[in-house]
C-alpha cells in the first residue's frame, strides 16, 4: 500500500509550536516503527488570513480532501476579532468540517490519575474517568439558515437556527452507537425534547436506530439536566451523543472535569473513502491560548494525542496509538509537568520541547 498522507494545519497561536512537537512523533513512528506518512503543511485560520485573505484557501481546501487525515492545530487570536464574521479564522475550521462532511466529532474525556487532583471536582468523582462525548458536527444552529442579523421594524434581529434532518441524526446516532459497541455499550442521548422540536426528533430518530442496538442500554436526558449530571457523577456515562451546539458546551464541561483541556484530543469523522478510511481530522480540544503563543510554555500533549487518535481511527493501528498514549501517561506518572499542569506547585515546568523529549523517551524505551 502507499505511504499514507497526513496534511498538518498548524493554525495560530500555540497551534505552531505543539504542532512541531507532533512532528517529531510523527517521525519517530515514521523511522522506529515503520510507519512512515507522507507529510505536508499548510496555513489555516489567521495564518493563512495573514497570508492569503481568507482563513482557509481552495488550494488547501482541496488538499484537505485528497488527504488520508488532516491534523489540526488552533485558529484564532485578538488580533482578528475585528475581522467580518466571514473571514474570521474560526471559519476556516468551519469551512473543513462542513465540506469534508465530517458529521461526528469524538471528545474523549479521560482523567489521567496523576492529574486526579488537578480537577476542580474531588478525587473521588474524576479519578478513572473515562467518556466519549460524540457531537454532532455540520448541522444545527451552527449552520442553519436562515441566520443573520435583520432590519426588523426600528431595531435589529439576530437569527439562527436550529434544523436537523432524520439522516442527520442517524447517521451520528449510527456512530455513537458502534462506538458504545466497544466501549461499555452504555449510550445516553442529550437533547431539549421538553422545549425544541429538533429534539423531539432527535429522541425519537435516536430510539429508533437504538432498536438495532439492543446490546446498547440507551438513556435519554435533557441537555441541562447532562450538563448537572456530568458534574455530579459523571462516571455514570460512557457514550453521550448530542448535537453540535450542546456538544460544543459539553465537550468543554467534561474537559475541565478531567484537570486540564491541555491534554484532550479529538476526531472528526465523516463517510468512508474509496481506499476505506473515513475522512478524518483530528485536533486537540484547547484553542489557540494567545495568551501564552510562542513562549514554548504549551502543553502538546492533547496535540500529541490527537495523532493517537488518528492512528487508531484512520490508519487502523490501535496498538501503536495505545503505545503513544501508555507513554504519555508515563512521562507523566513520572511528574514531568508543562506550567498548565503545576497550578501553585513551586517547581519549575517544562517546556513545550521538554514535553516532547520525554514522550519520545518514553516511546524508545517502549521498544
Ligand atoms: C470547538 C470550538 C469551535 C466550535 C470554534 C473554534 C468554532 O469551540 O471546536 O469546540 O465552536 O465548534
Ligand atoms: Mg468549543
Amino acid at each position: 500500500m502507499s505511504t499514507p498522507s497526513l496534511l498538518i494545519l498548524p493554525g495560530d497561536g500555540i497551534g505552531p509550536e505543539v504542532m512541531a512537537e507532533v512532528r517529531r512523533i510523527i517521525d519517530w513512528f515514521g523511522a522506529k516503527r515503520g510507519l512512515p506518512f507522507d507529510v505536508s503543511e499548510d496555513l489555516v485560520g489567521g495564518a493563512a488570513y495573514d497570508a492569503h485573505g481568507t482563513p482557509l484557501t481552495d488550494d488547501t481546501m482541496a488538499l484537505a480532501q485528497d488527504a488520508d487525515a488532516v491534523l489540526l492545530g488552533a485558529v484564532g487570536g485578538p488580533k482578528y476579532d475585528v475581522l467580518d464574521f466571514s473571514v474570521k479564522p474560526e471559519r476556516g475550521l468551519l469551512r473543513l468540517r462542513k465540506e469534508m462532511d465530517l458529521f461526528a466529532n469524538l471528545r474523549p474525556a479521560q482523567c489521567f490519575d496523576a492529574l486526579a487532583d488537578f480537577s476542580s471536582l474531588k478525587r473521588d468523582v474524576v479519578a478513572g474517568l473515562d467518556i466519549m462525548i460524540v457531537r454532532e458536527l455540520t448541522s444545527g444552529v451552527y449552520f442553519g439558515e436562515p441566520r443573520g442579523i435583520f432590519e426588523d421594524g426600528n431595531e435589529r434581529v439576530g437569527i439562527n437556527t436550529q434544523r436537523y434532518t432524520e439522516s442527520e441524526i442517524e447517521r451520528v446516532a449510527r456512530s455513537a452507537f458502534d462506538l458504545a459497541m466497544k466501549r461499555d455499550r452504555k449510550l445516553c442521548s442529550m437533547e431539549k425534547a421538553n422545549v425544541m422540536e429538533s429534539g423531539v426528533l432527535w429522541r425519537e430518530v435516536v430510539t429508533r436506530v437504538g432498536a438495532e442496538y439492543p446490546d446498547v442500554e440507551l438513556s435519554h436526558m435533557y441537555a441541562d439536566a447532562g450538563a448537572m449530571q456530568l458534574t455530579r457523577w459523571p462516571k455514570q456515562f460512557d457514550v453521550i451523543v448530542t448535537d453540535n451546539l450542546f456538544g460544543d458546551l459539553l465537550s468543554d464541561l467534561a474537559a475541565m472535569l478531567t484537570g486540564s483541556l491541555g491534554m484532550l484530543p479529538s476526531a472528526s469523522l465523516g463517510a468512508p473513502m474509496s481506499n476505506g478510511r473515513p475522512k478524518a481530522l483530528y485536533e486537540p480540544v484547547h484553542g489557540s491560548a494567545p495568551d501564552i503563543a510562542g513562549q514554548g510554555k504549551a502543553n502538546p500533549i492533547a496535540c500529541i494525542l490527537s495523532f493517537a487518535m488518528a492512528l487508531r481511527y484512520s490508519f487502523d493501528q490501535g496498538a501503536e496509538a495505545s503505545r503513544l498514549e501508555a507513554a504519555v501517561e508515563h512521562v507523566l506518572a513520572e511528574g514531568h509537568r508543562t506550567a498548565d499542569l503545576l497550578g501553585e506547585e513551586g517547581r519549575a515546568p517544562l517546556s513545550t520541547s521538554a514535553m516532547g523529549d520525554a514522550i519520545l523517551a518514553a516511546l524508545d524505551a517502549s521498544v
